[in-house]
């Protein structure tokens, strides 16, 4: 079933679900029926269209390695896993026992082979240079700034050079009310995270938005799509195991 080797650091350096200075949702399937009820009746829809979108912006191609951090129950694991077929391979990270679970009950009910693993950004199980692919949906609110720059540096870490990053937030409550355009992502502003993304060594940013439809408590959101440059960056310190 798991298709992608494993991957470990140093004891000193090692993160795991509870030390992670990220905000952890734990709610397994009331995490997917709370969804669905927002979703349905307080944002329209849009919670659906943009994981949609969000695959639609990453390019997805058959026979990909695509890697979702902060996977939640899985929905967009489930979804991507359709487009890569059964020559690609999907994996999905959370430290969310509950989710996680939960995500690995609804990949096996649908007979798909999707390497659901409990997982911090800050320490992303994988070896260097495993995806072509890393998305991550309504997550990066969730970590403080440090944290962001830290996972940015892994995400770059494990994807391939010329990999593609998608990342999707809420806006802030700010953007709704049309003052500047910023994200909900724990004080950063879209241009703050396309910078910290960039620093991380990404380059051909993309953005586009979801705008809030009429009457809906949806608060907006940001899409970033880059590619991870192709020169190298300084090599980690990682370790690779079977
Ligand atoms: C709002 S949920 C979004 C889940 C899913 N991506 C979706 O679109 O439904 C944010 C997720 O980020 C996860 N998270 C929090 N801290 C994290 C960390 N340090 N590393 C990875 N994921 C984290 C939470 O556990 C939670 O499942």
């Amino acid at each position: 079933m798991h298709s992608f080797a494993r991957h470990r650091r140093s004891p000193a350096g090692k993160a795991s679900a509870k030390e992670t200075k990220g905000l952890i949702i734990n709610g397994g399937w009331r995490y997917d029926l709370m969804g669905w009820f927002h979703d349905t009746f307080s944002f329209r829809g849009q919670w659906r269209k943009l994981r949609q979108r969000t695959a639609d912006f990453a390019r997805i191609q058959p026979g990909e390695q695509v890697l979702d951090v902060g996977c939640g129950t899985g929905t967009l694991a489930i979804e991507v896993q359709q487009r890569v077929g059964r020559t690609g391979r999907v994996a999905g990270i959370d430290p969310g026992t509950q989710q996680i679970a939960h995500a690995r009950s609804k990949a096996a009910q649908r007979k798909l082979p999707i390497d659901f693993q409990t997982g911090v950004i800050e320490q992303i199980p994988f070896p260097d240079q495993t995806f072509d692919v890393v998305l991550s949906t309504l997550m990066m609110h969730h970590l403080p700034a440090g944290l962001k720059r830290q996972g940015l540096a892994e995400i770059a870490r494990v994807l391939k050079p010329g990999g593609r990053l998608v990342i999707a937030d809420f806006k802030r409550k700010q953007e709704r009310q049309g003052r500047a355009a910023r994200f909900h992502a724990g004080g950063s502003s879209m241009q703050d995270l396309a910078a910290m993304v960039s620093d991380a060594g990404f380059e051909d940013l993309e953005t586009e938005e979801m705008q809030p439809p009429r009457f809906s408590a949806f608060p907006g959101a940001g899409i970033i799509h880059a590619h991870k440059s192709y020169v190298q960056q300084p090599s980690s310190e990682a370790e690779t195991v079977g």
